[in-house]
């Protein structure tokens, strides 16, 4: 067995830079009623695995570090300004362990502060190639798409598999994705990676959302730190519902008539095998992510491989 500790101690220390350069962002103090939540929202406890993800890809590259922060920061701020205006779009009251910003405070705060966090992620982009500009717009966009059609799938029972996977490829892949190829982009003698690295990251994207809809039944409010069990009540297409229904169209229509409890879920999904069969997706885009790390040579792969492992085995 590998020893883990060495891996570990470095993502620490990402970590930890990470957050004060995060805390280093200057913000003025008024008007506190767009400021405050900006800087309650750079508070929170994410796990900050985007910026980690580009300070692992850059390394692979020798990305000039300062570069690596920069892109870093400007991908944990475009992902925070999703999820302000996500949790609004899923009528989510709890982030980071905490109130979620239009709980907190309310609509007009958090779609503003949303605002004031992609504005402040173009800012500080300031500096990086007008090819890193694109991408990071291309994939802002996607992201909409991804939430658009999250939510124009809402109670849509006639979407499949290939749907789904389509629209988390682009709300939760895409910024995965741009994560892993803006580390070599960083370089510009290293653009040809880039593409690979993207694949890298969007798949491990793909196993990242299946494995957040199967933890969303599965886990517990307090280790994930954020509502559940939205997805069930505002008829989301997640990984599991959509095998469910594929598996045993006319059971599920009954089950999902009465007024499950999350318990009632867990075991219909356990006693159909919708629970192991979503695990071997999860697994699937695991082994899928790790094909495109071929593209890198092999005495450099290591702690990217351990990241795709430590995504594998998150709990939280
Ligand atoms: C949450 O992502 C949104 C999804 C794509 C499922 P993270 O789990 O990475 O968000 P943090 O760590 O709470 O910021
Ligand atoms: C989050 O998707 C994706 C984006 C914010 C772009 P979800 O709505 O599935 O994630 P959670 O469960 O709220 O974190
Ligand atoms: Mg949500
Ligand atoms: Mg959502």
């Amino acid at each position: 067995m590998q020893d883990t500790k060495p891996f570990l101690k470095h993502i620490q220390f990402l970590r930890e830079e990470i957050e004060k350069a995060i805390h280093q962002i200057p913000l003025e103090k008024s008007p506190t009623y767009f400021y405050d939540p900006i800087k309650y929202v750079l508070n929170g406890k994410g796990k900050r695995l985007r910026p980690i993800l580009v300070h692992l890809t850059g390394q692979v590259y020798s990305s000039d570090p300062e570069g690596l922060m920069k892109a870093a920061i400007v991908i944990e701020l475009l992902h925070n300004f999703s999820l302000v205006h996500d949790d609004i779009m899923d009528e989510d009251d709890v982030r980071h362990g905490q109130p979620s910003v239009h709980k907190k405070w309310d609509n007009a705060s958090a779609i503003l502060a949303g605002d004031g966090l992609f504005v402040l992620s173009h800012l500080i982009m300031t500096g990086l190639s007008p090819y890193i500009h694109q991408r990071f717009n291309e994939v802002s966009l996607a992201i909409c798409e991804g939430q658009g059609m999250d939510k124009e799938f809402e109670h849509d029972a006639s979407i499949t598999m290939g749907n789904y996977l389509v629209m988390i490829g682009k709300k939760t892949g895409s910024l995965l994705g741009l994560s892993a190829e803006v580390g070599a982009l960083i370089r510009e003698d290293s653009k040809d990676s880039a593409h690979h690295l993207f694949e890298y990251g969007l798949n491990l994207g793909l196993a990242f959302q299946i494995q957040d809809d199967l933890l969303e039944i599965y886990s517990s409010e307090a280790s994930m730190g954020k509502s559940l069990g939205s997805d069930i009540h505002s008829g989301k297409q997640t990984a599991l519902t959509i095998l469910a229904r594929e598996k045993n169209p006319d059971q599920w229509k009954n089950f999902i008539q009465n007024n499950n409890a999350i318990s009632d879920y867990q075991s219909y999904f356990e006693s159909h095998g919708i629970k192991a069969e979503t695990e071997k997706v999860i697994q699937h885009y695991i082994e899928k992510a790790q094909d495109g790390l071929n593209e890198i040579p092999e005495e450099k792969r290591d702690n990217l491989n351990q990241f795709t492992t430590m995504i594998l085995n998150r709990t939280y």
